[in-house]
């Protein structure tokens, strides 16, 4: 079978099934990037998060840091990055010394942010990537990548090698424009991508829903894509507790409305069935979390 053959099985089996696909016997990983228009909106946050939610619901997961920003996996999670994917592919260094154990039994690929401009180097690198990738997709039933903000090569290269996108916006009206501007530039470039929309930071169920119509509508009117609303986060104190902590979320405070978000969200996306103990548990805390204000 040549590659371009191989590539084309792969894409048709990814675009029926999911979390993992099997082609001919051989489990490929289901890639979810993690992107948004506007920086700051919690990508980091919920990448790590969402990677850990999966592996506690039984996945392999590979959560792969291609954020160009500060706040990196790493730092939220106060480990040491020994190497960078740059590195093994021009140094001598296996796949196994670069990928970092985290939390739930995840593995971290760090410091990718280079590998767009490594891309363009040569051929030869190009395969030594290609390769690196492809073992990486046997290895895992899905791999999560916090891309980073903004609408750069480096960004919108690792959201249209995807299968679905998790596009993080908050409620404010630049967020919801520049989410906008991701959608229309990935979908151009790869019409098969599936795109769901996680609101970020909501201060109400209602409002979220409200941003997500917005977004949804002129989507649908302007580039004739429909997105999915995925679900969304509240503001919830836990996150900067565990930022400041360096632990995630839902390992640092596994009841609070931020992490029970998280779960149903991963449920939803693995397509399993969300317990009404689940939604229950939510709403009261954020009821509760309410009557706070
Ligand atoms: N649901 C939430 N509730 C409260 N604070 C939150 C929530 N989500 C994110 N934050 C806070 O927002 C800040 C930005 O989060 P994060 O670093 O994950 O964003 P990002 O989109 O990855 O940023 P960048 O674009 O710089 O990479 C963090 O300080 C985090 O504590
Ligand atoms: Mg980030």
């Amino acid at each position: 079978m040549s590659p371009d053959q191989a590539e084309s099985l792969r894409q048709q089996a990814r675009s029926n099934k999911r979390p993992s696909v099997d082609i001919k016997g051989e489990k490929i990983a289901w890639r979810i990037a993690v992107t948004s228009g506007k920086g700051g909106v919690g990508k980091s946050n919920v990448s790590l998060n969402l990677a850990i939610a999966f592996a506690k619901l039984g996945k392999r997961v590979l959560l792969v840091d291609a954020d160009t920003n500060l706040a990196n996996i790493d730092i939220l999670l106060g480990i040491k990055i020994k190497h960078t994917l740059p590195e093994m592919i021009f140094g001598k260094i296996f796949l196994s010394e670069v990928l970092v154990n985290g939390p739930e039994g995840i593995k971290i690929l760090p410091g990718s942010n280079g590998v767009i401009e490594v891309l363009e180097h040569d051929e030869e690198v190009r395969r030594k990537i290609f390769d690196i990738f492809n073992e990486l997709e046997r290895q895992f039933d899905i791999i999560v990548v916090d891309t980073g903000a903004g609408l750069s090569e480096n960004v919108v290269q690792f959201v249209i090698g995807a299968d679905d996108v998790v596009l993080v916006t908050n409620s404010e009206p630049t967020s919801i424009t520049d989410a906008y501007a991701m959608i229309k530039i990935a979908v151009a470039r790869n019409p098969a991508l599936r795109m769901h929309i996680m609101i970020n930071l909501a201060a109400k169920q209602s409002d979220a829903i409200e941003t997500f119509e917005k977004l949804h509508l002129v989507v649908k009117n302007f580039l004739n894509v429909d997105t999915h609303m995925l679900g969304f986060l509240p503001i919830d104190p836990s996150v900067p507790a565990a930022v400041a902590r360096r632990e995630p979320f839902i390992s640092l405070f596994p009841r609070s409305a931020v992490s029970i978000a998280m779960i149903m969200i991963a449920r939803k996306l693995l397509k399993l069935p969300v317990s009404s103990n689940e939604k229950m548990n939510f709403l009261q805390k954020i009821l509760r979390s309410k009557e706070k204000v």
